[in-house]
């Protein structure tokens, strides 16, 4: 069959939406943002609730009438297919993921059977679902994916939507796996799929395993800074609202087939990066200039660390006119001024298991 990407006729609105994932950091973002931009459409949130997914993210769309949460595994077929034919999805904005390199790396095998075999089956039960319904020319599979699918770069380059798959990472080997199921299922069974390709986000309720909440939290608490090796590995970080402004213009506009990379031309060394935070969050609790900068502590590095990520978003910007809305500097001190605000969310995100994982992780690193 002829697979070339093709553009929807018209704006694309949606009765029926199935996003999974939506309990987890960018997950909560896109429903909230989609509530709003598809008036007409009910949105069914469907999530483990592993520790990174946490209901209070969605606190405020609870009441929603809109709005339905379905706790459970993409891995479930039986319930995916409960659900499918209760709801009658006509879009699927796959978000549900082991998504931290470092866990990929403990416990590799939760990264391929979550990332690789509950998107598979989450296809095959729509392919099915859509098929006997006889709706496969109205809807639309989405994969919401990452950039480390292209590997790393060095000094020079960025990563277009053409730029070879090179995964290097259990968990970006099973992103790039899911990436080809995705295409494979549009290939063979012309299931309308579309894919994105974003670098790292940042924002409100991310889970403080990653950079930058994890920095806030330690600066705020006055604990050690831990910079993986030399801290000059390079991240383009995208505000993670911008990222949901990125996909729903995608649900709405992309072309079927498609992929689009997404990202904000905006490198940072990690070790500039916390130096930033430092400034940010010393300067709003009061402290004095550098204050937190004894408390940078070089660890031992991450495993295979990629060195250097960096998008070319021309793709998206040309084709569907996406385009970041706040600067760094804007979306940095937005963030700052939420973890702050919300140390309640903070102290039960961190509460339990996590310290666990968390005094084991970095024990080890010396
Ligand atoms: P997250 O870890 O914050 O959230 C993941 C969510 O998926 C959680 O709510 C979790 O409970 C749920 N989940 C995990 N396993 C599940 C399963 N088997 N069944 C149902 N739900 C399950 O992740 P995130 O940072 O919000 O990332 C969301 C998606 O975006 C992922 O697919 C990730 O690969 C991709 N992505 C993330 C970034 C980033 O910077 N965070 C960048 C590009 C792409
Ligand atoms: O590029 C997109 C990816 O960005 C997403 O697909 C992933 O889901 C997301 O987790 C993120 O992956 P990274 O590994 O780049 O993000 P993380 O926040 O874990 O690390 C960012 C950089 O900071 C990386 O170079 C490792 C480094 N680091 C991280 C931690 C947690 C440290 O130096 N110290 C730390 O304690």
């Amino acid at each position: 069959m002829d697979t070339a990407p093709t553009p929807p006729a018209t704006a694309r609105t949606f009765s029926s939406l199935l996003v999974t994932g939506g309990a987890g950091f960018i997950g909560s973002h896109v429903i909230r943002r989609l509530l709003r931009t598809q008036p007409e459409a009910r949105v069914v949130n469907l999530d483990a609730l592993t520790y990174a997914g946490n209901l209070a993210n969605l606190k405020d769309v609870e009441g929603n009438e809109r709005y339905t949460f379905a706790k459970g595994d993409i891995r479930d077929a039986d319930l995916l297919q409960r659900l499918f034919s209760e709801h009658e999805f006509d879009a699927v904005i796959h978000l549900a993921a082991e998504s931290h390199v470092d866990r990929s790396i403990t416990n590799p095998l939760a990264f391929l059977e979550t990332n690789i075999l509950g998107t598979a089956t989450l296809l095959n039960v729509a392919k099915h679902a859509w098929t006997e319904r006889g709706c496969m020319d109205r809807v639309l599979f989405y994969h919401v994916s990452t950039d480390e699918v292209y590997g790393s770069l060095g000094d020079e380059g960025l990563f277009t939507e053409t730029t070879p798959y090179d995964p290097r990472s259990p968990y970006s080997a099973s992103k790039a796996s899911s990436d080809h199921v995705v295409r494979a299922y549009h290939h063979t069974y012309g299931m309308p799929i579309v894919i994105s390709n974003c670098s790292n986000n940042y924002g409100s309720h991310q889970f403080p395993e990653k950079l930058i909440p994890l920095m806030i939290r330690n600066i705020v608490d006055q604990r050690p800074l831990p910079i993986y090796g030399a801290g000059i590995n390079v991240r383009d970080w995208l505000w993670v609202e911008d990222h949901a402004a990125a996909i729903d213009t995608v649900l709405q506009n992309g072309w079927v087939g498609d992929t689009y990379n997404i990202g904000g031309l905006n490198e940072w060394r990690n070790i500039d990066l916390v130096h930033k935070l430092i400034e940010l969050v010393d300067a709003k609790l009061g402290r004095p200039e550098g204050h937190s900068k004894a408390l940078i502590t070089f660890v031992t590095d991450r495993a295979g660390h990629d060195l250097r990520y960096a998008i070319d978003a021309t793709h998206l910007e040309t084709r569907l006119g996406w385009k970041p809305s706040v600067t760094f500097e804007e979306g940095l001190a937005n963030t700052v001024d939420w973890y702050l605000d919300n140390k309640a969310w903070m102290d039960e995100v961190t509460s339990g298991d996590y310290q666990q994982y968390y005094d084991q992780h970095y024990a080890n690193r010396g």
